[in-house]
């Protein structure tokens, strides 16, 4: 069994999550990664475990509850505990109008970015009061603030995990588990690849002027900032939304 702190991380195959746990396996973390894309998530296994970190990777889909109990599961029985919970898996499905969305989006986007997010809180929580405590990252948006333009299904749901951080940093201030949402704007990842390359031109030019003034990010970028927050940075930024747009103001 594992001596050293145990971070789990959703969304782990790629982007972010990869980036995340790569910086963490250098400084010393166990890892169980987490994602339903098996060959990129055996990937960022390799590359931690050549990085010298213990880590497993489990398969799942975030928004099935028997594969989150599972990872729950299987991460205790790997490591006996889990400290710091990045809860980060999320999608995007095509912008459009309100109007245009099919149910069918609506139950994936939602499956996923909250119901999945939730699924992981109600899993993970427990495993942390039975240790003492423990620190979560909920990977939020800066459309937890303001939808970008034709992204109103996504920005809900960003909108909802916001507020089951809020809701997390107070509500459990005195079981010393603690919450913080780290919301990037523009980052430089896949995410948004099937989100966009349907819509016209038109569109596309609004899109783009509803992001504002700001920094595009890289994901080691904000992996830095999921990193603090989770560990320096996470009694004072309980319960907060910490905005990653370099530059852009949300009121
Ligand atoms: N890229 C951006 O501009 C941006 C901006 C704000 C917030 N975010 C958020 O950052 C987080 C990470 O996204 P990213 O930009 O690194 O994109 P990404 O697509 O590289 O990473 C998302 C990861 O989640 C995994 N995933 C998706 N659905 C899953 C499911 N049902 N079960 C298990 N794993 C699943 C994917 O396989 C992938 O590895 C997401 O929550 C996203 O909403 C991204």
């Amino acid at each position: 069994m594992s001596e050293s702190k145990v971070f789990l991380i959703t969304g782990s195959a790629t982007g972010l999550g990869r980036s995340v746990a790569l910086k963490l396996a250098e400084r010393g973390y166990s890892l169980s990664l987490v994602d339903f894309n098996e060959q990129a998530g055996q990937e960022t296994l390799s590359l931690v475990l050549e990085r010298g970190a213990q880590a497993v990777f489990i398969k799942a889909d975030v928004s099935r509850e028997e594969d989150v109990k599972n990872y729950v599961e299987q991460t205790v029985e790997a490591f006996g505990r889990i400290d710091y919970f990045v809860n980060n898996a999320g999608i995007m499905v095509p912008l459009r109008l309100l109007h245009e969305y099919e149910l069918s989006e609506y139950d994936r986007v939602t499956g996923v970015n909250l119901k999945g997010a939730f699924l992981g809180l109600k899993y993970v929580i427990p495993v942390m009061l039975k240790n003492g405590g423990g620190r979560i990252v909920n990977t939020v948006s800066s459309n937890s603030f303001k939808p970008t333009a034709f992204n109103g299904l996504y920005s809900a749901t960003k909108h909802g995990l916001a507020a089951l951080t809020k809701s997390i940093g107070q509500d459990y201030q005195d079981l010393n588990i603690r919450a913080v949402g780290v919301a990037p704007n523009t980052m430089i990842t896949n995410i948004a690849a099937n989100a966009v390359t349907t819509m016209s031109e038109e569109r596309f030019a609004k899109l783009a002027a509803s992001t504002g003034p700001n920094i595009p990010a890289t994901p080691e970028d904000i992996a830095e900032v999921v990193i603090f927050a989770a560990t320096t940075g996470a009694d004072m930024l309980n319960g907060t939304i910490v905005n990653c747009a370099g530059g852009e103001i949300f009121q």
